[in-house]
């Protein structure tokens, strides 16, 4: 385990069960479709890598990065698109790929600006959820693992940039 770390929360053999889990719904429910997944950088890069490995359907991808202008001040609610997507989803069936969801801030804004856009269907998927700091009601249609309000770091997740490569979610020392 990185010293920098208290404890490890997900090891590698458990978020490799529950990729698959979540892969496994995917494939049931779009059986037939083609999908598109929309990963939000950078966070999603390393899930949904993993998660698009495990996906039979026909399966393109875009990313997007967002910013949020923080979620305790005044301006929060609305989030700045830092890059767009490439593609047009019009009529397209649409998941966008999360690392994870704590206020659920920048998803609410991320999913209006795409519903605008007329896809066929929007979904979310999302590896973490954090439901205990929810600012907004957000459905998570594929909800991998529920966390305590502890900030993690690992499989993606960074602090400051770094731990990102931690093939495991383990939880920061003071
Ligand atoms: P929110 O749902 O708008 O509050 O923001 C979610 C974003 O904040 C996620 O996509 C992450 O990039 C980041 N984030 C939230 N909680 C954590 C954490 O525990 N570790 C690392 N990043 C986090
Ligand atoms: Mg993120």
């Amino acid at each position: 385990m990185d010293k920098k770390l208290s404890k490890i929360l997900i090891d590698k053999d458990t978020i490799d069960n529950e990729v698959s889990r979540l892969a496994g719904e995917i494939n049931r429910d779009y059986a037939g479709r083609e999908i598109l997944l929309v990963g939000l950088l950078k966070g999603c890069f390393v899930f949904m890598s993993d998660l698009m490995r495990k996906i039979t359907v026909p399966c393109s991808i875009d990313f997007m990065i967002v910013s949020s202008y923080g979620s305790g001040t005044q301006s929060s609610g609305k989030v700045n698109i830092i890059r767009d997507l490439s593609e047009d989803i019009k009529d397209k069936d649409v998941i966008i790929v999360e690392d994870i969801v704590d206020s659920g801030i920048t998803l609410d804004c991320v999913m209006d600006i795409l519903r605008s856009r007329e896809p066929r269907s929007l979904k979310l998927c999302s590896f973490l959820t954090k439901p205990s700091r929810r600012k907004r009601d957000i459905v998570i249609d594929y909800c991998g693992i529920e966390i305590e309000d502890e900030f993690v770091v690992g499989y993606g997740l960074d602090y400051a940039e770094k731990f990102r490569e931690l093939p495991y979610v383990g939880v920061l020392s003071d």
